[in-house]
């Protein structure tokens, strides 16, 4: 009997080290803009495969009609891709007709390299406003942690930055056109794997925040936690 309650015992404890260890995973997912980058951005697929990461690409229509190689590769290794817009406009200053351009060109072109239309939107500079979320329809991505890595174009500064502001749920800018931010990639993949973090899709962040279910209609999302809905 005794043997008996101490198997049972183990058993219980077993089970709840494996929930708890479910229950304390803590997701961020790693999204690069502005590619894809003829010069840079295959080297960062390499660094994401050996370290089994996926990560969220938001491209430029244009550069993706350039190198549709290089957005088929992180499609197929498993990457989301998001639109970034055709041009990198601010949308708050161009006409609905222009809008509306850049979102069907870079859906298009999306499309036809993936076979998939693009669920999100990352306006550029994060800049928004109702008419921008009325004329995309889906989710808008901003982020959480802002390397800054296009300003400051150092190796050590983003693997700073991305160590101080990082939390669960984090969304983490970078952008794959710039060496020193490809550069960074390796040492933040360990620090944060070195945190307990897990590197996600920003579909899969988004998800996990929202009872397994995918986040969708007009919202603009900073983190795993904080997808606000209109505001007027
Ligand atoms: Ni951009």
């Amino acid at each position: 009997m005794k043997k008996f309650s101490r198997l049972v015992l183990f058993i219980l404890a077993f089970f709840l080290g494996t929930l708890h260890a479910f229950a304390a995973e803590k997701l961020v997912a790693l999204t690069f803009d502005d590619g894809p980058s003829p010069q840079y951005t295959e080297r960062l697929l390499d660094i994401l495969k050996k370290n089994n990461v996926h990560a969220t690409f938001f491209v430029i229509g244009k550069n993706a009609e350039k190198y549709p190689k290089i957005v088929a590769r992180e499609h197929t290794e498993g990457h989301e891709i998001g639109s970034h817009t055709w041009s990198h406009p601010n949308l708050k200053n161009i006409s609905q007709k222009k809008m509306e351009a850049e979102r069907d060109k870079t859906d298009a072109i999306i499309k036809k390299i993936t076979g998939e239309t693009p669920k999100f939107l990352r306006p550029p500079y994060g800049n928004e406003n109702a008419k921008v979320r009325a004329v995309w329809n889906r989710p808008l991505i901003n982020w959480s942690v802002d390397t800054l890595d296009w300003k400051y174009r150092s190796k050590k500064h983003n693997i700073a930055a991305v160590n101080e502001q990082t939390k669960e749920g984090s969304i983490i800018l970078f952008h794959d056109i710039h060496k020193t931010s490809v550069d960074s990639i390796q040492s933040v993949i360990d620090n944060l794997k070195a945190k307990g973090y897990k590197f996600v899709t920003v579909s899969e962040l988004l998800a996990a925040g929202n009872d397994g279910k995918a986040v969708t209609g007009q919202k603009v999302c900073y983190s795993q936690w904080n997808c606000t809905s209109l505001k007027k």
